[in-house]
């Protein structure tokens, strides 16, 4: 028997960049669903990311911290299912500084599990990632699969997941998690490999390649991963985990070739940098659970790129604001050693 529709949810993080699809697109496609969002709004996060959106009755948004229990309580006592996106989520900044990872992704989902016990919520679903697994040198990791993660990105959302699994057993909260692969799109920070490099190609900056850019991802472009998590919402078994990728391994050097040739900018453009510590080398997922609850994805790898170059050279504004001096502060950190040219004077 299916579960009644979900009303009013509460989507942290709904204002960063696979959040406020997952906004967008719910919005859209559920005519009578209401969303509240709470962020922090850190350099990631946005209301730009959410100004498409016109039907303001059907929208609140909150800004606040997942981890202040005043704050997520407001938030949560109304609705009927919270969906977690809030986190710190790009590794290098992990690297870097791995206190607010601890602090956001472990803790802040202890409150919202504890509210979510407490407002007896129908739905938690807490949005993780195939990072968790850590680097799988041959084969797909199923869910059962042991958790590896190599990286304090990875490790913090571990550690969520795990209190996730705890507030299942001990208390009965109907928990879902999802373990989506590497998403790429409209409205990404650009920090991770695909924004980054595609804002670099527009800028004519060098792409930095992580060694000898063979390490492998399975890129997910974000609708897919936006749907996944709507089907897994509404139709997948409390207390179950899925895998969410699009089955592509694609390697560093492939992304920076297809940016290059999307972009109209030269070979010239790709620099070998530095590995990164600890580098997982290869993702990769099985995805045969998801399947009987009717999702796929649809999106190839470079339908998805030629509609992520088309929305980022659209929107130059956007980018650019966040590709301002803090962002070179912790590029210059980051990459160490770049040649003059690397950065724009
Ligand atoms: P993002 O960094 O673009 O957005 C994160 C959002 O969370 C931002 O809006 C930020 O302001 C907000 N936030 C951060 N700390 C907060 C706090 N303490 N309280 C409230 N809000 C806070 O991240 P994303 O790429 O959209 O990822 C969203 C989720 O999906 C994360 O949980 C991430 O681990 C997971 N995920 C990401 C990918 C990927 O490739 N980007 C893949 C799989 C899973
Ligand atoms: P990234 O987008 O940071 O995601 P992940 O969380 O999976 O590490 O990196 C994806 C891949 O791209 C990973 O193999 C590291 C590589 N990479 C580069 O080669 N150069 C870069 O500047 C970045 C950010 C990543």
């Amino acid at each position: 028997m299916s579960m009644a529709p979900l009303r009013h949810l509460l989507v942290t993080g709904g204002a960063g960049f696979i959040g406020s699809a997952f906004v967008r697109q719910r919005l859209a496609a559920e005519p009578d669903l209401r969303i509240t969002v709470l962020d922090k709004l850190t350099y990631a996060g946005s209301l730009e990311n959410l100004a498409e959106i016109t039907d303001s009755r059907r929208l609140a948004f909150i800004q606040g911290d997942i981890c202040d229990r005043a704050a997520v309580d407001r938030a949560a006592k109304d609705v009927d299912a919270i969906v977690n996106f809030a986190a710190e989520s790009h590794v290098d900044r992990s690297l870097l500084e791995a206190g607010e990872f601890v602090q956001t992704d472990v803790y802040g989902t202890h409150v919202l599990l504890e509210a979510a016990r407490r407002y007896q919520h129908r739905r938690f679903l807490q949005v993780s990632t195939d990072e968790v697994y850590g680097h799988v040198a041959s084969g797909r990791s199923a869910e059962a699969d042991r958790l590896e993660p190599r990286s304090p990105y990875s490790a913090t959302k571990a550690g969520a997941e795990m209190l996730v699994h705890a507030y299942r057993q001990s208390f009965a909260v109907p928990t879902l998690v999802t373990r989506g692969s590497n998403t790429y799109g409209p409205y990404q920070f650009p920090e991770k490999i695909i924004s980054l490099f595609i804002t670099n190609a527009l800028q004519d900056l060098p792409l930095p390649i992580y060694g000898d850019g063979s390490a492998v991802r399975d890129y997910l472009y974000v609708d897919d991963h936006v749907d996944a998590i709507a089907t897994v919402l509404n139709n997948g078994e409390p207390g179950s985990v899925y895998n969410v990728g699009a089955g592509a391994e694609v390697s560093g050097v492939t992304v920076a070739d297809t940016v290059l040739e999307f972009c109209g900018k030269p070979a010239s453009l790709k620099q070998f940098v530095k590995d990164r510590p600890g580098h997982d080398y290869r993702y990769a997922l099985d995805v045969e659970r998801i399947r009987p609850l009717g999702w796929e994805s649809r999106v190839s790898f470079r339908d998805g790129m030629r509609l992520t170059v088309d929305w980022y050279k659209k929107h130059d504004a956007w980018w650019r604001r966040r590709k301002e001096a803090d962002f070179w502060k912790y590029y210059r950190r980051n990459y160490q050693g770049l040649p003059s040219g690397a950065i724009p004077q």
